[in-house]
């Protein structure tokens, strides 16, 4: 390893001063009412490619439904994502849920402390169990995620591409020499608070920062150049016709997309691919994969929604079929009423204005 970059640096005094500030302006955040370590465990989870805003009504509602790992563990995983409607991501959501599950079969619900069991829980990768680890049992574990990089590209100007997965490790091994060994737990949400309010990605606000007399890019001018961040590619695109089909009872259906892949175990009205099919093949189509007979109408909406591998055009279309059952296990026929039980992705949400009684 190149430790030139920790020669510029007095760490005592780095923790000293980043420990001091975080005291006095730490913010006010619902996980933060005490350590439990499955409650860092879920914020941790949410957190993951999602604001802290969007988190905290999700993570109060989650707590009432599921306020120990007992409640989760027993939970329909159907409830579990509607609960995590409109946070996407949802594997994050099944994936804590089996977890869970396993840390009340095999750890008599005690999350474990050891980094092994730890990390051997489903969906738990290093930024995880470093988090958990440090803020809720208090081990000097660094947890390494985009925002940290930021930081510490910054304090110790590190030019590598933050964007290359085998970068963290660098990171890693950097956060393990600064962490403070007497309170690794607040030095964790200390950097996560700096990268947050201060260290922010544009326009860093270096005057008020309160380790910028360590800051290396500070010294040489350059926080606006770092982190360094090759683009990703480009999203696929792909269009679709989304079709709300009602019967003569007012029913509408819906349809369970696949356990696995994007948006697994969620409901939604059927889609066509059009980017495949073409207009005159939308009927055979439908009968053919869904065994109904549809009549198709205007369209009433049009939807975007960009993932972060895929963006979707969607053209939201009436229809109507004279179908009373459906024959196809992925389809279900629901009222208005029974709908709202059910988890849909954001862009199908966007589509329920669209129907009538
Ligand atoms: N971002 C990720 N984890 C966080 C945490 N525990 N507190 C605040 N922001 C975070």
């Amino acid at each position: 390893m190149n430790d030139k970059r920790l020669e510029h640096i007095n760490i005592s005094a780095f923790q000293e001063d980043l420990l001091r500030w975080y005291e006095e302006n730490k913010r006010d955040l619902p996980w933060r009412e005490n350590n439990d370590a499955y409650r860092v465990w879920v914020s941790e989870i949410m957190l993951q490619q999602t604001k802290v805003d969007t988190v905290i009504p999700y993570f109060n509602r989650f707590m009432e439904k599921y306020p120990t790992v007992y409640e989760l563990a027993e939970a329909d995983q159907q409830d579990v994502l509607k609960q995590w409607e409109g946070l996407g991501y949802y594997s994050r959501a099944r994936n804590l849920q089996t977890a869970v599950r396993e840390v009340v079969e095999a750890y008599d619900g005690k999350i474990p402390e050891d980094p092994k069991q730890l990390g051997d829980l489903k969906g738990v990768g290093p930024y995880t169990k470093g988090a958990i680890l440090s803020i809720a049992y208090n081990q000097p574990i660094p947890a390494v995620d985009g925002n940290v990089m930021r930081v510490f590209s910054r304090v110790l100007h590190i030019e590598e591409d933050i964007a290359q997965s085998s970068t963290k490790k660098l990171f890693e091994h950097y956060v393990e020499e600064m962490i403070s060994k007497e309170d690794p737990s607040s030095f964790n949400q200390a950097i996560m608070d700096l990268g947050a309010t201060i260290c922010t990605p544009k326009q860093p606000m270096c005057m008020f920062c309160p380790v910028m007399e360590h800051c290396q890019a500070y010294v040489e001018g350059i926080q606006d150049r770092l982190p360094v961040k090759k683009k990703a590619k480009k999203q696929q695109k792909k269009k679709y016709i989304a079709l709300l089909i009602q019967n003569k009872e007012g029913k509408y259906v819906i349809e369970k997309r696949p356990d696995s892949g994007l948006l697994a175990g969620l409901w939604q009205f059927p889609m066509i691919p059009a980017d495949d099919i073409v207009k005159k093949d939308w009927q055979p189509w439908l009968q053919e994969n869904y065994g109904l007979d549809v009549e198709i109408n205007e369209s009433c909406t049009s939807i975007k929604h960009v993932f972060s591998h895929i963006i979707w055009n969607v053209d939201v279309r009436k229809a109507s079929t004279n179908e009373e059952t459906v024959q196809d296990s992925r389809l279900e026929f629901v009222s208005l009423e029974e709908l709202k039980k059910y988890p849909f992705p954001v862009p199908h949400q966007k589509m329920i204005p669209f129907l009538e009684e």
